[in-house]
């Protein structure tokens, strides 16, 4: 479908921890310069299959080519053709700034003008430029986070892999660290990145959802939702917990799910929707705290687990 080469190709790929099962039988496509998200709860399996596309965990069954290399069979090859942020950066936090830079090119054989090149570029474009000389462990946390990406693509990989790039810092640093990756994308540079927060997973070309190991449902955004969520979608600001018995029993009412400090009530598609906004308000909700909203990537990925479970 897609004219892009496929640059990550995995089939039926599986990992066993003894008899458990940890990655079962996962099989997708990622395509040359595409962002593709991995989304799922902590344990589905997203860092475990992540460590095996960039060869530094043994399949147990299934296959995995990365840049057209098999992981399974050559790791190292794999290894030096990508780069890889892992979800407990490793940087030295008692480096300067420019040191850790340093130390990462050595590892990837950079050095020389190559490597005053390459830093300048890096430190420009991920805004560290006044911080070179800055110890590591005094940056704020969005920083580090930017120059653990620095470090993942000094050698210029065409793919890249970010295992929860983005975990515990804060939103700004959040949308900051996610136009960088855009602009990487942009240039060619191909994206798998984990995640567990649903309201990146917007900014991804292609999302696949993981469930228990299984991967339960893959597709843009806007197909995820077209496909799982069919119904309208009223959002309901009310804390009061009786409402849900009486709202669940409307006509046309499929759900009501609680979301963040407000309630997510699904409706049918061809039920009025005006009448079960009325009959909420009925119930003393003023039709300020009463909104219809599109269904978000959170309320399809409720969707999928519960299907899938
Ligand atoms: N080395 C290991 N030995 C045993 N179990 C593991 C190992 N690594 C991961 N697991 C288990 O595999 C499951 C998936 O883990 P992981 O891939 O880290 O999930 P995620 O990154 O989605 O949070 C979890 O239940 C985890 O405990
Ligand atoms: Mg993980």
């Amino acid at each position: 479908m897609s004219p892009a080469p496929a640059v990550i190709e995995v089939r039926e790929l599986t990992r066993r921890f003894g008899t458990f099962v940890a990655v079962d039988r996962v099989t997708f496509d990622v395509f040359e310069g595409e962002i593709f998200g991995y989304l799922g709860a902590n344990g589905a399996g997203k860092s475990t299959t992540i460590r095996m596309l960039c060869g530094l965990l043994a399949p147990s069954d299934g296959t995995a080519r990365v840049a057209g290399i098999d992981v399974g069979r050559d790791p190292e090859a794999v290894k030096r053709r990508i780069g890889y942020m892992s979800q407990k950066f490793s940087l030295y936090p008692d480096l300067q700034v420019l040191e850790n830079l340093e130390f990462f090119a050595g590892m990837y054989g950079i050095g020389g003008r190559r490597f005053e090149r390459r830093a300048d570029e890096l430190l420009q474009t991920m805004q560290l430029g006044e911080s070179r000389h800055t110890r590591t462990s005094d940056l704020p946390g969005g920083f580090r986070q930017r120059l653990a990406l620095a470090c993942s693509i000094l050698h210029e990989p065409r793919i890249l892999f970010l295992d929860e790039p983005t975990a515990g810092v804060d939103p700004g640093a959040r949308r900051d660290f996610w136009r960088l990756v855009r602009s990487l994308a942009v240039r060619g540079t191909t994206v798998l990145v984990t995640t567990h927060y649903m309201d990146e997973a917007e900014y991804c070309d292609r999302v696949g959802l993981m469930v228990d190991g299984r991967l339960a449902a893959l597709d843009s955004p806007a197909g995820l939702k077209q496909e799982f969520i069919r119904d309208a979608m009223i959002e309901v600001h009310s804390i009061d917990d009786r409402l849900r018995g009486v709202v669940t029993r409307l006509p046309g009412v499929r759900s009501m799910e609680p979301f963040g400090s407000a309630w997510h009530v699904r409706v049918q598609s061809g039920a009025s929707l005006d009448r079960v906004v009325q009959s909420i308000m009925a119930l003393g909700v003023p039709s300020g705290d009463i909104e219809s909203v599109s269904p978000t990537l959170e309320d399809v990925f409720l969707e999928v687990v519960g299907r899938a479970r």
